[in-house]
């Protein structure tokens, strides 16, 4: 029999909904919320407010698009955690009611784990999918994270940043080049047309498979600072420059624990996911990287790397495969917990 999981996401700003049958993608519906542009960040009030005006049009529109009628749901898989605890709960409550209308169970997904099964959504039957283990490199906003995963249910993480995450430091070192936000994508696109290495800024020294973010943040800030001194106009004159150093640095970085990684466990798989895995130059060089060493690169489509309930439904599809359902008392979670 068929296996049907409506997928419900809801952690920070995005209201997305979808639906996967057997592993196959039927819809995967978003709705952004444009709110918060004037405040340059998400105001976290205004983004539960606008879940929950959201959720009931996207969960019908995603059911629609798919042609799958609700009755016909295997299960609800949402996002419990980590995000915005206001967030989560529109999310959470919504899947808890509407499986107890529908008499069907629910199924909770860490966002996380959502971003690294994202290579597992089928758009058809004969879509190529990781084999394991795996290494999935972990890249957004607030993570940045080096995984081992084992089997769809079996994963570890071996390295995580100690500080700052990779978006951190796009979005914070565009903020003083005056870059709206979130940065990231704005460094993307300067960066194309940069010199890359014009500007040094510094990279970590740590041990292990951990990143550490923070001191390249501060060398960028003070190579500005000192710059502008002496010539006000400084960062508009070499904005692409320091962009495309900037961006090569991160890459550099990223790759540095990514290689150690590869070498310690073996694996001839890498995938990334994320936000930050949107990025032209680190697609760029996970995929000149893994062909270099003969290894299988997976680099998701841009729609998988920002926040979408594909990735929930496939990872609550597989929960459900694990029978691991959720009871009702289960209640969302802001960090990462599990
Ligand atoms: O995964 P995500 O949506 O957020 C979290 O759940 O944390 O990732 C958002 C992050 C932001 O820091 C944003 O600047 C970054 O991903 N990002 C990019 C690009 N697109 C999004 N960073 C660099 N280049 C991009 N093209």
């Amino acid at each position: 029999m068929s296996i049907t999981i409506l997928g419900i996401e809801s952690s920070c700003d995005d209201t997305s909904a979808a639906v996967i049958r057997d592993g196959l993608l039927l819809s995967n519906v978003i709705a952004g919320q444009s709110v918060h542009e004037e405040y340059g960040g998400v105001v976290p009030e205004l983004a539960s407010r606008a879940h929950q005006q959201n959720i009931v049009p996207v969960v019908a529109t995603a059911l629609q698009r798919a042609g799958v009628d609700k009755h016909e749901l295997s299960a609800i898989a949402f996002t419990r955690g980590p995000g915005l605890l206001g967030s989560l709960l529109v999310g959470t409550s919504f899947a808890k009611g509407m499986s107890l209308g529908l008499r069907c169970p629910i199924v909770d997904v860490n966002h996380l784990h959502g971003h690294v099964l994202s290579h597992f959504i089928k758009k058809t039957p004969d879509d190529v999918v990781p084999e394991y283990p795996y290494l999935c490199l972990l890249i957004s906003g607030g993570n940045s994270q080096l995984i081992l995963v084992r089997n769809y249910n079996d994963m570890e993480i071996i390295g995580r940043t100690i500080d700052d995450a990779a978006g951190e430091a796009f979005d914070k070192c565009a903020k003083v080049m005056g870059l709206p936000y979130p940065g990231g994508p704005f460094i993307d696109r300067l960066a194309a047309e940069g010199d890359a290495t014009k500007f040094r800024f510094a990279k970590p020294r740590i041990s292990g498979f951990d990143y550490s973010f923070s001191g390249l943040k501060t060398s960028f800030l003070y190579t500005l600072r000192d710059a502008v001194k002496t010539d006000a106009a400084f960062i508009e004159k070499n904005k692409a420059d320091l962009a495309a150093s900037l961006q090569r640095t991160i890459i550099e970085i990223l790759l540095d624990k990514l290689d150690k990684a590869v070498k310690a466990t073996g694996v001839t798989t890498v995938a990334i996911g994320g936000g930050v895995s949107a990025n032209s130059g680190v697609r760029a060089a996970i995929a000149y990287y893994c062909k270099r060493r003969h290894l299988t690169a997976f680099i998701p489509e841009r729609s998988f790397t920002t926040d979408n309930a594909a990735m929930v439904a496939i990872a609550g599809y597989f929960k459900y495969l694990d029978k691991q359902f959720c009871s009702y008392d289960q209640t969302p979670f802001a960090r990462v917990t599990v």
